[in-house]
C-alpha cells in the first residue's frame, strides 16, 4: 500500500471541467453540498420526492445503528417510476433500450414498449404463482429481457437475485438455495467471444440440488433456438418466455410496495466462503440509483447512456437499468466482448448510436490501452461527452489514455468508487464543478459522509487509513439476506467505539485538496477485472478437489485485470504435481465458481507458511507471488518453507 501512496502523490494534474459543460450542466455550483450538509434528511427528502410516490413517507429516516430505514411509510412502485411515468409524457416511443447481441442482432425497446413487456411478463410471473415478497433468480445473458424480469418481479412486489451469466451451476445452485427462490429465468443459451454460453444447460445442472425452484421460464436467445446444443425442457417445470409471453395481458397494475420492501438480492463475494446476500429496499435505492445518475452523469433527455456492465453486477442493476431508467433515459445495452468480433467493438457502438455518456471499467480501459491507439481512432466518437470509470482504482496512466483516445481531451471524467453494499455511487466528482485529478475519485457526493480514519476512529484529515461512510444513506444496503449477524459483524464492529460506523473494506488516501485516492481491499477480497472474489471461496473450491489437502489463495498484480489469482496448493498423500494436475484445477475452479475465479498461477508446495498458531501468512504468499523480497519470516513456524516456495516460484516463472 505504501509503494501506491508514493506513486499517487505525485500525480499533480488537476483538469477543471471545461467551461460550456461546466455551463449546461446539471450542477454547476457547490450549493448542494452545503444544504446536504447542513441537513442530508432534508437533502434525501428532497431528492426522493422527485420519484412518483402513491402514498406520502411519514418519518424520512430511523436510525437505529446499524440499521436504517428511510421514507418509512411512503408507497411507491419502481417499475411505475421506471416505466410507466414516462409513457404519460412525450417520451412515451423514446427508445429506452438500444440492444445489440453479440453475434449482431439488434432490438429497440420504447418505453411504450417496456410498459406493455413488463405488465405482461408480471402477468407471466403471476400465473407461474409468484407472489409479493417471493424470490425470482434471473440468470439470463445480457438481453433486453433482463430489463423486463426485473421490472416485471419489481411491479409486483417479487424480490429478484440475478446471477451473472458467467457462473457456474454451483454458483447458481447456492445462490437459488440461500434465496429459496421459487421461479428461474434463463435463456437457451447467450452469446460471449463468438461461443454459446449453455444456459439452460446449465440451470438444469443446478437444480438437480436447488429443490425451491418450481418453475424456469426460458428466454430463446435467438430465433429458432440453438437446437444443436440445447437441453430439454422439463415438462411441468420448464416453459418458454416467448409462449408464455403471447397469451399474457398487458394490463398488471403496480403493487404498492413500502418503500422498505426488498427490491433485490444481489449476490457478491466476502472474506468467507459464502457469497453475501446483499438485501436493497424499494425507496431508498431507487432515490439513491436516480439522484447518482442524474447528477454524477450529468443526465439529460437527449443523452445516450452506456454503461457496459453486465447485469449480474450492481453497475448494472443501478446504471443500466434502474437510475436510467427511472430518469426516462435511451440506454445502449450491449450482450458481449469487447473484442469481437474485432478489438473496435466498442467504439463502433458507440459511433452507430450516437453514445454520450459511456460508463466502464479500468480493466476495460487497459485492454483497449494494450490493444492500440488505432481501434477507437477509426471512429467518430465525437458525441461523447461524458466518461466514466467503475469498479477499481483506475491509474493515472490509464485514466490519461481515456482522457485522450476515447474523451478527445474534451470530456470529464466521473472516477466513480461505491460497491454492491452501497447500492449507488459514494464518491465521485460532479463532472460540472469538480476538478478531477488522474486516479481520484475526489469527493463524496452531497449526502454522503466519507472519512478516513485510523484504527481507533480517529479522522486523519491527509494522508493513509481506512475509508468509513460516518452516515447512513438512502441506498445502503439493508442488511445480509438471512444473516442480519453477519450484516453487524461485517460492516460495523471495526471500530468498537463506533457502531455507527460503516466500513466498506477499502483503504484510502486523502490528499492536501481532501480528495480521496481509493486504494484497494484490505481484507481478504480480491479485485479481479473489477469483480470482487473472496480468497475463501476459491480456496473452498480447490480443497473440495479430491488431490488438494490445502490451499492458499492471494492477490498479484496484473496488467490488465488489476489483480490475478495465484493459488498455493499442498496436495494429498499419494498425489503427485504435473502440469496436468495444475490444469485440471484451474478448471476445477472455473467449473465451481465460473471462470472469472479461475486462477492464473497454481504453484504446488509441500507445506504453507504458518505462523506458530496455524495461520497462514498472506502477506508472504502475496510477497512471493509480486515477486518481492520477503518481509518478516521470524513469526514463522518452520522459516524453511518460505524460501523453499519462493525459488520454486521464481523458477516456474523464469
Ligand atoms: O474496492 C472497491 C472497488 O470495488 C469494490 C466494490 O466491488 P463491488 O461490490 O463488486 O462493486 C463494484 C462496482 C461498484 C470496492 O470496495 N471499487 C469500486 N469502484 C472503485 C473501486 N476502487 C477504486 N475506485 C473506484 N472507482
Amino acid at each position: 500500500m505504501d509503494e501506491n501512496i508514493d506513486v499517487l502523490l505525485s500525480e499533480t494534474r488537476s483538469f477543471p471541467p471545461p467551461d460550456a459543460f461546466a455551463r449546461d450542466a446539471h450542477i454547476n455550483t457547490d450549493a448542494i453540498y452545503r444544504l446536504a450538509d447542513k441537513d442530508y434528511e432534508a437533502y434525501w427528502a428532497s431528492a426522493a420526492g422527485s420519484l412518483e410516490w402513491m402514498a406520502p413517507w411519514k418519518t424520512v429516516l430511523e436510525w437505529t445503528p446499524p440499521h436504517s430505514k428511510w421514507f418509512v411509510g411512503g408507497k411507491l412502485n419502481v417499475s411505475a417510476n421506471c416505466v410507466d411515468r414516462h409513457i404519460r409524457t412525450p417520451n412515451r416511443n423514446k427508445a429506452a433500450i438500444i440492444w445489440e447481441g453479440e453475434n449482431g442482432d439488434r432490438r429497440t425497446l420504447t418505453y411504450w414498449d417496456l410498459y406493455r413487456e413488463v405488465q405482461q411478463f408480471a402477468n407471466v410471473l403471476k400465473g407461474l404463482g409468484v407472489q409479493k415478497g417471493d424470490r425470482v433468480g434471473i440468470y439470463l445473458p445480457l438481453i433486453p429481457e433482463c430489463a423486463v424480469a426485473m421490472l416485471a418481479c419489481a411491479r409486483i412486489g417479487a424480490i429478484h437475485s440475478v446471477v451473472f451469466g458467467g457462473f457456474s451451476p454451483d454458483s447458481l445452485r447456492d445462490r437459488m438455495n440461500d434465496a429459496e427462490a421459487k421461479v428461474l429465468i434463463t435463456a437457451d443459451g447467450g452469446y460471449r467471444r463468438g461461443q454459446v454460453v449453455p444456459l439452460k444447460r446449465n440451470v438444469d445442472k443446478a437444480l438437480v440440488e436447488a429443490p425451491t425452484v418450481k418453475h424456469v421460464v426460458v428466454v430463446q436467445r435467438r430465433q429458432g433456438g440453438f437446437s444443436d446444443l440445447f437441453t430439454e425442457m422439463k415438462p411441468g417445470r420448464d416453459a418458454w418466455y416467448h409462449e408464455l409471453m403471447a397469451t399474457a395481458k398487458a394490463d398488471c397494475p403496480p403493487a404498492a410496495m413500502d418503500a422498505e420492501d426488498v427490491l433485490f438480492i444481489l449476490y457478491t463475494s466476502g472474506t468467507t466462503g459464502k457469497p453475501k446476500g446483499i438485501v436493497h429496499t424499494t425507496g431508498g435505492y431507487l432515490t439513491g440509483a436516480a439522484t447518482s445518475t442524474k447528477i454524477v452523469f450529468d443526465l439529460k433527455d437527449s443523452d445516450v447512456f452506456w454503461c457496459t456492465a453486465d447485469v449480474g453486477w450492481i453497475t448494472g442493476h443501478t446504471y443500466l437499468v434502474y437510475g436510467p431508467l427511472a430518469n426516462g433515459a435511451t440506454c445502449v445495452m450491449y450482450e458481449g466482448a469487447p473484442d469481437w468480433p474485432q478489438r473496435n467493438r466498442f467504439w463502433e457502438i458507440c459511433e452507430r448510436h450516437g453514445v454520450t455518456i459511456l460508463y466502464t471499467a479500468p480493466t476495460a480501459i487497459r485492454a483497449f490501452m494494450k490493444w492500440g491507439d488505432e481501434h477507437p481512432a477509426k471512429h467518430d466518437l465525437s458525441r461523447l461527452r461524458l466518461l466514466g470509470s467503475v469498479g477499481e482504482p483506475i491509474n493515472p496512466e490509464a485514466w490519461m489514455w481515456y482522457h485522450e483516445h476515447i474523451g478527445g481531451k474534451r470530456c470529464p471524467i466521473v472516477d466513480t468508487w461505491w460497491q454492491t453494499e452501497t447500492g449507488s455511487i459514494v464518491i465521485s466528482p460532479l463532472p460540472g464543478l469538480t476538478a478531477t485529478k488522474p486516479g481520484s475519485g475526489t469527493k463524496a457526493l452531497p449526502g454522503y459522509f466519507a472519512e478516513l480514519l485510523d484504527s481507533t476512529a480517529v479522522r486523519i484529515p491527509v494522508g493513509g487509513g481506512l475509508l468509513a461512510l460516518t452516515k447512513p444513506w438512502p441506498s445502503m444496503l439493508r442488511t445480509i439476506w438471512n444473516d442480519d449477524a453477519r450484516y453487524v459483524q461485517t460492516y460495523f464492529t471495526k471500530w468498537n467505539n463506533r457502531p455507527d460506523i460503516y466500513f466498506p473494506g477499502d483503504g484510502a488516501k486523502r490528499d492536501d485538496d481532501q480528495y480521496f485516492w481509493i486504494l484497494g481491499r484490505v481484507d481478504d477480497v480480491l479485485n479481479v477485472a473489477g469483480h470482487r472474489i473472496g480468497t475463501m471461496e476459491v480456496e473452498s473450491a480447490l480443497v473440495e478437489h479430491h488431490a488438494v489437502a490445502e490451499a492458499a489463495v492471494v492477490g498479484k498484480t496484473h496488467e490488465v485485470k488489476g489483480q490475478a489469482i495465484a493459488a498455493f496448493v499442498t496436495l494429498r498423500e499419494g498425489f503427485t504435481q504435473s502440469a496436468a494436475l495444475r490444469d485440471e484445477l484451474k478448471k476445477f475452479v472455473a467449473n465451481k465458481i465460473g471462470a472469472l475465479a479461475r486462477p492464473d498461477d497454481i504453484l504446488f508446495s509441500a507445506d504453507l507458511p504458518k505462523t506458530r498458531s496455524g495461520k497462514i501468512m498472506r502477506r508472504l504468499l502475496r510477497d512471493i507471488a509480486e515477486g518481492r523480497a520477503l518481509g518478516d519470516t521470524t513469526t514463522l513456524a518452520d522459516p524453511g518453507v518460505v524460501s523453499a516456495l519462493k525459488s520454486q516460484y521464481e523458477e516456474k516463472e523464469g
